[in-house]
């Protein structure tokens, strides 16, 4: 038995980066490198890198870089076991089940999948039976319905059960998938009646089911459970087949179910995916981002739908994605509306879809009468409020936007916006502006020492905390980051753990900090000069901030304002030069 040592270089020796990457994106040759357009981000000019040489892979735009194996990796989304199967099985190597318990398993389970999804395709397609009726019914054709391999469980109670243990598989691995279940000592089947959408994931395996009652019974829909192979935060419906037209159209709909997927999909609107009735998760955020970053969400126009668009802008947004908000009129699902009004009204909508910031804007003015003052002062609160999540720059334009539609002042909205204390950087500034890119040499001494201080003892973490927007590079920020999700009371932080869980750049500050930053039995003293450093550097910020919105409110209208903020910079100012003359 080669060990897993062996096996990852015997992978690395058959399979060459040229052709891995090579069969996923078109690569030129140009001089001893080869050059394509990056699979990990959006661009235009080609500055996706491949070396034959080393057998690397390198992006100049996004910074992504890594080997054959972390290729296969990032672009089926696998772990580093899957991507070393995947390889595998491509360079004609076997991978003994033995040396890789869990994915042994793993592979055992997908396959049980496979074979459940093909034996009620099957069922679904060869002979007449109340599943093909209903969907025929909801006016599906049998290519879509072959296309996304569509089932059919019918209403016996132990069907699947007796097939899959004809074929020999353990009945502890069916109970695991949730394919079956146990109850006084019988086993039964979970789906039964119902029609069977398989989930399957991008690297084309089938993860889990759902089924549809035909008809009217409750509930509607089934699910798969979670299982090793199945997490529902990690899935997204119908990407294995609509991923390529997604990255086409460089752009996503996201709708909130099986059936407006698959309708919209024969209607010839095929860069579609859904979140499968939970709230969108960051990974899944993530998961579309490989192909595009712009999202469209069209949920359902009832009360949860509506709430499950705001929450889930609010991720695609932190993600990094431009979303905007497609509205279906008559309270009617994509699929509904696409069946009565065709795919030209629907593509209509898709073009009227509101930017995020449009929408969350307009959907508080619904709620509220502006002739009123009492309605003026909530909408000048909510609006702000829901602008602080925006960069400043963004922010901008829909003052002036907001402003000239309302009559509400600019420089109120200005001061409503930054001025209680704009601190809290959203993570996806990181790109634009906000935080500073680089690592160990645009690190401040006082980040280093913050981080230290957290790793000398974890009781620092959440007396840090209110001080994390002083992490100003990207790299300090995600040490930090990772340090507070890894911080338990009464635990030291791991650092084995932190180290794992950074990309290189951090990981070279963190090494840098270890290195550079002693402090000793002095933790007291240097936290103390940190926080009074910090509050010297709040305090500037924050005069800074004063002279630009005294600059802008208007003498009248905003006489009180005017002269609160005036009195606080005065105070501020007095005090930086006691500070002065006292260091004098
Ligand atoms: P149709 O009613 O057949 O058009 O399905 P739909 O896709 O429009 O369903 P709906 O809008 O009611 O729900 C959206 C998604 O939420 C579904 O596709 C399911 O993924 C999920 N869902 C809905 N009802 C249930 C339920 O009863 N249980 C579970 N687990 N999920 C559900
Ligand atoms: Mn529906």
């Amino acid at each position: 038995m080669a060990s897993n040592f062996n096996i990852v270089e015997e992978i690395k020796s058959r399979c060459n980066i040229v052709d891995v990457v090579g069969r996923q994106v078109a690569l030129k040759k140009t001089g001893y490198n080869h050059k394509g357009l990056c699979p990990f981000h959006n661009e235009k000019t080609p500055s996706f890198v491949v070396s034959e040489d080393k057998q690397i892979f390198t992006c100049f735009g996004c910074g992504a870089t890594g080997d054959v194996i972390e290729f296969t990796k990032r672009y089926h989304n696998l772990d580093f076991q899957g991507a070393l199967e995947k390889l595998a099985e491509e360079c004609g190597l076997e991978l003994q089940n033995t040396g890789f318990g869990a994915e042994g398993k793993k592979a055992q389970l997908y396959e049980i999948n496979r074979e459940t999804a093909s034996f009620y395709h099957k069922r679904f397609s060869m002979e007449p039976n109340s599943a093909a009726a209903y969907m025929r019914s909801r006016e599906l054709g049998p290519s879509v319905l072959k296309k996304f391999g569509i089932g059919y469980a019918d209403a016996e109670w132990q069907s699947l059960f007796d097939y899959l243990s004809s074929k020999g598989y353990d009945r502890k691995l069916l109970l695991s998938l949730g394919l079956v279940s146990e109850s006084g000592g019988k086993i039964y089947d979970k789906f039964r009646d119902r029609v069977v959408f398989p989930i399957i994931s991008t690297s084309k395996k089938v993860i889990g089911f759902g089924g549809r009652t035909i008809g009217n019974g409750t509930p509607k829909y089934l699910n798969s459970q979670e299982s090793p192979i199945f997490q529902k935060k990690n899935s997204l419906y119908g990407l294995n087949l609509t991923r390529e037209d997604i990255n086409r159209e460089d752009c996503a709909i996201l709708v909130e179910g099986y059936m407006d997927v698959i309708s919209l999909y024969q209607y010839g609107i095929r860069n579609v995916s859904a979140s499968l009735g939970t709230a969108l998760t960051e990974s899944q955020a993530m998961m579309l981002k490989r192909y595009t970053d712009n999202v469209i969400l069209a949920y359902d126009a009832d009360e949860a739908g509506q709430a499950a668009a705001l929450r889930g802008m609010d991720i695609l947004y932190a993600a990094g994605c431009n979303v905007k908000i497609l509205q279906i009129p008559g309270g009617k699902d994509p699929d509904e509306y696409i069946k009565e009004n065709g795919k030209e009204a629907f593509s209509a909508l898709i073009k009227q879809a509101l930017p995020f910031m449009d929408y969350k804007l307009s959907n508080i003015k619904k709620q509220v009468d502006l002739n009123t003052t009492a309605g003026n002062v909530f909408f000048l609160k909510e609006a702000a409020r829901a602008m602080k999540c925006i960069s400043p720059v963004e922010a901008e334009t829909y003052i002036k936007k907001v402003a000239s539609e309302t009559g509400i002042s600019e420089g109120a909205f200005r001061l409503e916006v930054f001025g209680s204390g704009f601190v809290t950087v959203p993570k996806n500034w990181e790109n634009t502006e906000g935080r500073r890119k680089g690592g160990i040499d645009r690190s401040s001494l006082l980040e280093l020492h913050l981080i230290r201080l957290m790793l000398l003892r974890s009781s620092y973490v959440p007396l840090i905390e209110p001080y994390k927007d002083f992490f100003e590079t990207v790299s300090c920020y995600r040490i930090y980051e990772i340090i507070r999700s890894l911080y338990k009371p009464d635990e030291e932080i791991d650092l084995k753990q932190l180290q794992d869980s950074l990309d290189e750049e951090s990981r070279a500050v963190l090494a840098h900090t270890l290195e550079t930053v002693h402090i000793a039995n002095r933790d007291k003293q240097v936290f103390e000069e940190c926080v009074s450093h910090i509050r010297t550097i709040k305090k500037g910020k924050r005069e800074e901030e004063l002279i630009k919105i005294l600059s802008i409110l208007d003498d009248e209208k905003d006489s009180e304002k005017i002269l609160e903020l005036s009195k606080e910079l005065m105070d501020i100012q007095r005090e930086r030069y006691k500070g002065a003359r006292n260091e004098l």
